[in-house]
């Protein structure tokens, strides 16, 4: 039993070890790469080699996994399932917590079985950005505001009863303070998504279109940074389901898309979306999306948009904006990457002062997944 656990473990750190070379080498090859006119280079020796091992060493961790049912002597019997144990040790993730103690510590600083603090939903954000999620959560009763939300709006361009935002977490007090064109003035989004001023707009009844052309039916989508729920909102009014990913940094998005009715994912852009593989019908990237995330970041994000996403969806990239000679060099061949088909792709000069400077552009591209690889 000693043995097996002794071997198991030297072979979990070979795994993991493994795993972060290839991850090592896999983005030193990324930016060492230059991209070249073959679609699809051939594999690297090294990597054929180093996916060879990780998967001989997961064959040989599985078949030396002592079953739990039959081996586990029935007074260190827990309830907590093995598969939840394994994880847990093997959670790479939660170091994150480890590189920001004092968050950490502001976060954990409460008095159990009581309110918590005021500052407490705002103090998790800034951990969550980091990669940190600290679970479980705190052994205190999260805060409420003590105004009933007496009429809660039907529809999701009604205006929303605000005082049942908690305002003790943002700056403001009021939703009239907030800059409208962050999401919050409802008069301004009901005409979004709605009309295009430019090629880089995709009006929702021209997506719709062009799905009922390919006969690819939309009915669930996953909005990623959706700020207040807008395009979601948008959806419903046509009968199309969208989850939002959003933050509340500086402002409530959260709560706005909760109070319209629409579901928020309180989630960040580099964390594993909480969908299952192939089970939605269109992903969007909105302008959260852009070249301020890390490349490595961001082709993390599209291979997981990938995952979600069923045979013959559609990823809709929103305005994403980088260095004009960037997107040639480096985010049109990540985008490429995916294999999937250009149904849009719009690329449009980006005039504000910091796009002027910058030399930056924009993109709009409706991509659509292949239905098989
Ligand atoms: C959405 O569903 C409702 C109720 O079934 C229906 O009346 C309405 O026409 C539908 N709207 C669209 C755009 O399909």
């Amino acid at each position: 039993m000693g043995f097996t656990m002794g071997l198991n473990l030297l072979l979990l750190l070979a795994m993991v070890a493994t795993n972060i070379l290839s991850l090592y080498h896999l983005s030193t090859t990324m930016i060492t790469t230059k991209p070249t006119g073959n679609p699809n280079p051939p594999v690297p020796d090294h990597l054929l080699r180093q996916l060879q091992t990780i998967r001989a060493t997961i064959n040989h961790l599985t078949r030396h996994q002592p079953n739990p049912v039959s081996t586990t002597p029935s007074t260190t019997t827990t309830t907590a399932p093995s598969d939840l144990l394994l994880y847990t040790q093997l959670s790479p993730i939660a170091s994150a917590c480890r590189h920001h103690p004092d968050l950490l510590h502001q976060y954990m600083n409460y008095t159990p079985f009581s309110p918590c603090p005021a500052s407490s939903s705002s103090a998790g954000e800034p951990l969550i950005l980091r990669g940190c999620h600290p679970l479980p959560r705190r052994r205190c009763f999260s805060l409420t505001t003590n105004k009933h939300p007496s009429q809660l709006p039907a529809n999701p361009f009604s205006p929303v009863p605000e005082n049942s935002i908690l305002w003790t977490n943002y700056k403001f007090k009021d939703l009239h303070s907030l800059n409208p064109d962050l999401g919050f003035d409802l008069k301004i989004e009901k005409t979004r998504f709605l009309n295009s001023k430019s090629d880089l707009d995709l009006p929702i009844s021209q997506l719709i279109d062009i799905a009922k052309k390919s006969k690819s039916v939309l009915r669930l989508g996953l909005d990623i940074g959706g700020g207040t729920a807008t395009f979601a909102a948008q959806m419903k009014e046509q009968n199309v389901t969208v989850i939002t990913t959003t933050m509340s940094l500086g402002a409530p998005y959260n709560e706005m898309a909760a109070l319209r009715g629409l579901v928020p994912l309180h989630m960040p852009l580099q964390q594993r979306l909480p969908v299952f593989d192939g089970v939605v019908d269109l992903v969007r990237c909105g302008h959260a999306v852009n070249r301020w995330i890390p490349v490595q970041a961001l082709e993390f994000m599209l291979y997981d948009v990938d995952r979600v996403l069923r045979g013959g969806g559609f990823l809709w990239v929103d305005r994403f904006f980088s260095k004009s000679v960037d997107l040639d060099k480096v985010y049109g061949p990540l985008i490429g990457k995916l294999g999937y088909k250009k149904v849009k792709w719009a690329v449009g000069k980006k005039t504000d002062a910091s796009g002027v400077k910058n030399g930056e552009v924009y993109l709009t591209a409706l991509l659509q997944k292949p239905v098989s690889r």
